[in-house]
């Protein structure tokens, strides 16, 4: 039934898919070859070096092969349920694609639908996560919903958009680009847990803020502990906290390297390394968005440091996306160019003969810039739904970056190019 009702409501596409996927529904479908299969033990080793699992118990498989048949050809009734169902949908199943899995809650109301990172044979792989579905399923608090008391978890139930209910973190939430995507996932109805040095609130519902300082790895871990015991374990970590040195190479003090080190790139390794640990060990994937910036790839001769924090941070991006990949942990660089925010009030400027003013100056220019911030929370949430493993904003980083790929000697030029103000 609830095949017949993907085949009639699925787009083409997922439909095709999910066709080609059940090409042995057909096989099991002949008389007395499947069984022959199993018992010659032929079924049994091609799934087994197939989908690198222990080699199935023939008996096992002859009683599938009753089930599946039973399935196909002897549904009753119109396949709904009130029973607090819960569906577990690994994003790596050769054979039942997510879309098809999904189409159960036509036939569940308030079914609860997860996406968990590996294969068909996921009680075998993951029993782990698996168990920890089933009592959570079980446990689950609220109560489940009924058919009178839909829930208001969006956790448990249809998903409304993609994100509703799921849990994002942004550090440096109380300003600029933090705030603004803590405010787009919040629209999209996802729960926002706000971290900042600073006072700040979450915004939308259900979310929390918290008062830590990014370079602080002992508050870090605490507030890791305490989000996921109470929230959550993060689907979506945005590493965003960062500050600015600005001024010549040779006026920088070693301290001025150390702080900007431990915020912009020490900053993201713990967030990097506590979330994404707590992420592959629940098992359902998950997303790093790590704020770099255009400085990444262009060099300056006003802001070394900052340049050369952010080079780390694309780069630690880079070798954490191919690490965490078959965890289903996407892991993004966002690289903006020159946008509105308060960095260039906080940042320090050295090797100036009147650092309040040149900050002053500078945040006025940075302030000039008309570039709405809803835009870079919009590009966000599209490079982690779409994966992309580098995200460019403003039209000066989308041209710096084809440059510094296509003609890195130009941008060395430019850098030489004495820039007044900055
Ligand atoms: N504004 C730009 O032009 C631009 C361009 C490219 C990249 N970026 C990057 O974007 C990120 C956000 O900066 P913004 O422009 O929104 O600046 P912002 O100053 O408006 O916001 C930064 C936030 O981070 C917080 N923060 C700083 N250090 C912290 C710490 N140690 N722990 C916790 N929170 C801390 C600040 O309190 C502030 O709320 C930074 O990483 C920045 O380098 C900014």
């Amino acid at each position: 039934t609830h095949v017949g009702a993907f085949l009639r409501t699925g787009s083409l596409a997922a439909r095709l898919r999910q066709a080609a996927a059940s090409w042995y529904i057909g096989f099991f479908q002949l008389p007395r070859v499947p069984e022959l299969a199993w018992r010659a033990g032929v079924a049994g080793r091609a799934i087994a070096r197939r989908e690198r699992v222990p080699r199935p118990a023939t008996r096992d498989g002859l009683n599938g092969l009753d089930l599946y048949r039973a399935n196909i050809s002897g549904v009753r009734g119109d396949g709904r349920t009130d029973v607090p169902t819960q569906v577990l949908a690994p994003t790596r199943d050769r054979y039942v694609t997510p879309a098809l899995a999904a189409s159960a809650a036509e036939f569940v109301p308030g079914l609860r639908f997860r996406e968990v990172a590996g294969g068909h044979w996921l009680p075998r792989e993951r029993p782990d996560v698996v168990a920890r579905c089933v009592r959570e399923h079980i446990s689950a608090s609220p109560p489940l919903p009924t058919r009178e008391s839909p829930t208001s978890d969006a956790r448990v139930g249809h998903p409304r958009t993609r994100w509703t209910g799921k849990v994002v973190l942004v550090t440096g939430a109380a300003s600029g680009i933090g705030r603004a995507v803590a405010e787009g996932f919040a629209q999209r109805g996802a729960r926002i847990v706000a971290v900042d040095r600073n006072p700040t609130e979450a915004p939308g519902e259900g979310g929390r803020a918290f008062q830590v300082d990014v370079t602080d790895v002992a508050a870090m871990e605490a507030l890791a502990d305490e989000v996921c015991a109470e929230i959550g374990v993060p689907d979506v970590v945005v590493n965003n906290a960062g500050i600015a040195v600005s001024g010549p190479f040779l006026a920088h003090s070693v301290q001025d390297w150390q702080d900007i080190v431990d915020v912009n790139l020490m900053g993201v390794v713990h967030g990097c390394r506590i979330f994404a640990a707590r992420m592959r060990d629940r098992g359902e994937g998950g997303h790093l968005v790590n704020v770099a910036s255009a400085a990444a790839f262009t060099p300056t001769t006003f802001l070394p440091a900052y340049c050369t924090t952010k080079s780390a941070v694309l780069m630690l991006s880079e070798c954490l996306r191919a690490e965490l990949a078959p965890d289903d942990i996407g892991v993004t660089a966002l690289c903006p160019g020159f946008l509105p925010t308060g960095i260039a009030a906080s940042a320090r400027f050295v090797g100036v003969d009147d650092p309040a003013e040149r900050q002053r100056s500078t945040d006025r220019l940075l302030k000039r810039r008309p570039y709405p911030l809803r835009k870079v929370a919009a590009a966000v949430i599209t490079a982690v739904e779409r994966n992309r493993p580098v995200q460019l904003v403003t039209v000066e980083s989308r041209a710096a970056y084809a440059v510094s790929k296509l003609a890195p000697g130009v941008l060395r030029r430019i850098a030489r190019t004495p820039v007044p103000n900055l």
